[in-house]
C-alpha cells in the first residue's frame, strides 16, 4: 500500500508510524457516521488467506489467554475432562492501521472474524474440535491489534487417577499449539500472568458443582515433530473434588453400620439375638453398597472400594465370631468335652491372674464368679443337682466343666472383640492416613 496520509506531526501518527514505515494502510474516507464503507477494508479482507506480515521472516506473535468458566464433567472411565473456556487471542495485523484522529476518533472496530486471517491455535488434548461455535467477531484497534475471543467447550483427555476418590485432585493439561505454523512463523506468548487467569477463573466459574479449581500453572516447552519445531503453551489445571456428597452418602452410613456392628458385641452372647442382628446388619450393608454403586467411579480400584471391602469383611468376621461363640456356648451347655489342663491353667490365668495353678472345683467356682442360673441351658442340671443327691459328685464336676467352658467362651468373645477393634482401628487409621496424604 502506498502512503495514504501525509506524515502529519500528530502524536498518534508518529507513534504508530514508528514501526510501520510512516504509513497508515487504511484510507478512512469511508468512515462516516453511518458506519464504515467495506471498500476501505477490502484489500485486507482479500488477503485473509495469508498470514498478515510485512516481512515473512518475522513470526507473528499470538498472545493467548483463557478463562475457565465451568468444569462440566470429569469422566474417569473415558479419562476425559469437559470444561468450558473463553479463549482470548491477540495478534498484530500489520496490514491494518488508520489514524483515529482523521477517522472520526474511531479507535476500535469490530469486524466479523470470517473476513480476517485467524491463527490456527488449537488444544492438543482436545478430543472434539467441532463443538467450537463459529461466526464470532474480532476487535481491531487502529494500530492493527486484533483481539479474538471465543467460547469453547473443550473435552480434553486427561490422565485421571481416582485412587484417592473422593478426596482426589486431578492435574489436567491444556496445551495450546499452532496446527501448522512452526516457530519461524508463529510464536505464542501471554499478556496475562497465570495467577490472573486463575483468579479470574475462580471468580467466573459459576458451577458450584463437584469440582473446585485449585490452580493453573504453565510451562512453555517447544514441541518438536520431525525436523519442525512448534511453539506451545501448556497449562496445568489442578482441580479438586468437593468430597462432602460422598462423605455424607458413602462414608458416614458405612461408618455407622460398622459402629453398630462393633457395639453389637455387647449384646449378651447367650441370648439368641446376636446372630440375627448381625445378619440383618450385613444384609443392610449389602443393600447400601448396591445402592451406592452408582456414586463410585466406574473404573479402577479407588481406596474407598478397599474401605468398603474392609468394612464388609469386618462384618463377616464379626458374624463368624458370633457363630463360633454361639457354637462354643452350645457345646459347653450340652456336652462339654474335658478341658485340657493347659487350657484350664490359661483360662484361670486370664480371668484372675493372682490365682494360678490347679484350683479346687469349689474354689474355681467362686473365683469364676459365675452363677449357673445365668445360663438357660443350665437350669435343668441345677435342678437335677438338687433332686438327685446320689451322683452329686459327678454332677458337680460336670457343672464345673460347663462353667469353665462358658467362661472360656466369654474370654474368647472378649479377646476376639478386642482383636476386631484393633484391626478396625488399624485399617481405618491406615485408610485415613492414605487419604490425607
Ligand atoms: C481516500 O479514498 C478516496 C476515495 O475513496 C480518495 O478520493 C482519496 O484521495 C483517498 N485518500 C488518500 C490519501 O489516498
Ligand atoms: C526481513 O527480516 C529479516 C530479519 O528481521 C531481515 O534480515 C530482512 O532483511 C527483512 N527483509 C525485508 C525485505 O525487509
Ligand atoms: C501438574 O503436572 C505438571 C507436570 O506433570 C507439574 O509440573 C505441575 O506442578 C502439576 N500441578 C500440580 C498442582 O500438581
Ligand atoms: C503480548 O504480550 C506481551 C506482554 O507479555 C506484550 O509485550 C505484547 O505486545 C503482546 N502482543 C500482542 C500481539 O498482544
Amino acid at each position: 500500500q502506498e502512503g495514504l496520509w501525509p506524515a502529519e506531526p500528530s502524536l498518534t501518527g508518529s507513534l504508530l508510524s514508528a514501526g510501520r514505515g510512516n504509513t497508515f494502510t487504511i484510507n478512512c474516507s469511508g468512515f462516516d457516521r453511518h458506519g464504515v464503507d467495506p471498500a476501505v477494508f477490502q484489500a485486507v479482507f482479500d488477503r485473509k488467506a495469508f498470514r498478515p506480515v510485512t516481512n515473512h521472516s518475522i513470526p507473528t506473535r499470538v498472545n493467548i489467554s483463557f478463562t475457565l468458566s465451568a468444569i462440566l464433567e470429569v469422566d474417569a472411565q473415558l479419562q476425559l475432562l469437559t470444561s468450558f473456556l473463553w479463549i482470548d487471542l491477540t495478534w498484530d495485523n500489520p496490514s491494518i492501521s488508520w489514524n483515529p484522529e482523521e477517522c472520526l476518533g474511531i479507535n476500535e472496530l469490530s469486524v466479523s472474524a470470517e473476513h480476517l486471517w485467524l491463527p490456527d491455535i488449537f488444544i492438543l488434548e482436545s478430543m472434539n474440535v467441532n463443538l467450537t461455535p463459529s461466526g464470532f467477531t474480532t476487535f481491531i484497534s487502529s494500530e492493527g491489534r486484533v483481539k479474538y475471543s471465543m467460547p469453547m467447550r473443550v473435552t480434553s483427555i486427561c490422565n485421571l487417577d481416582i485412587f484417592y476418590f473422593p478426596f482426589d485432585q486431578q492435574n489436567c493439561t491444556l496445551t495450546f499449539c499452532s496446527f501448522l505454523y512452526t516457530v519461524d512463523s508463529m510464536l505464542l506468548g501471554m499478556d496475562k500472568e497465570v495467577w490472573e487467569i486463575t483468579n479470574l477463573s475462580r471468580k467466573v466459574i459459576w458451577t458450584r458443582g463437584e469440582w473446585e479449581l485449585l490452580s493453573i500453572n504453565k510451562a512453555t516447552p517447544k514441541l518438536s515433530v520431525g525436523t519442525s519445531l512448534y511453539d506451545q503453551i501448556m497449562f496445568y489445571v489442578a482441580i479438586r473434588r468437593r468430597p462432602s456428597l460422598y462423605i455424607i452418602n458413602l462414608l458416614v452410613p458405612s461408618g455407622f453400620l460398622v459402629a453398630i456392628d462393633a457395639f453389637s458385641f455387647y449384646l449378651p452372647a447367650e441370648g439368641q439375638n446376636r446372630v440375627p442382628f448381625k445378619i440383618t446388619l450385613l444384609l443392610g450393608y449389602n443393600v447400601f453398597l448396591l445402592m451406592m454403586n452408582d456414586l463410585l467411579p466406574a473404573t479402577g480400584t479407588p481406596l474407598i472400594s478397599v474401605y468398603f471391602a474392609l468394612c464388609l469383611s469386618l462384618m463377616v468376621a464379626s458374624l463368624l465370631e458370633t457363630v463360633f461363640i454361639t457354637y462354643l456356648l452350645h457345646l459347653a451347655t450340652t456336652q462339654p468335652p474335658p478341658m485340657p489342663q493347659w487350657l484350664h491353667s490359661l483360662l484361670l490365668y486370664c480371668t484372675s491372674p493372682r490365682k494360678q495353678g490347679p484350683a479346687e472345683p469349689q474354689e474355681g467356682n467362686k473365683s469364676l464368679g459365675l452363677s449357673p442360673t445365668h445360663l438357660p441351658g443350665l437350669k435343668e442340671p441345677v435342678e437335677l443337682v438338687g433332686k438327685v443327691p446320689g451322683p452329686r459328685e459327678a454332677e458337680l464336676r460336670k457343672q464345673h466343666l460347663v462353667e469353665l467352658w462358658v467362661q472360656f467362651s466369654h474370654v474368647m468373645d472378649t479377646l476376639l472383640f478386642r482383636l476386631y477393634l484393633l484391626f478396625m482401628a488399624c485399617s481405618i487409621i491406615t485408610v485415613i492416613v492414605l487419604w490425607s496424604t
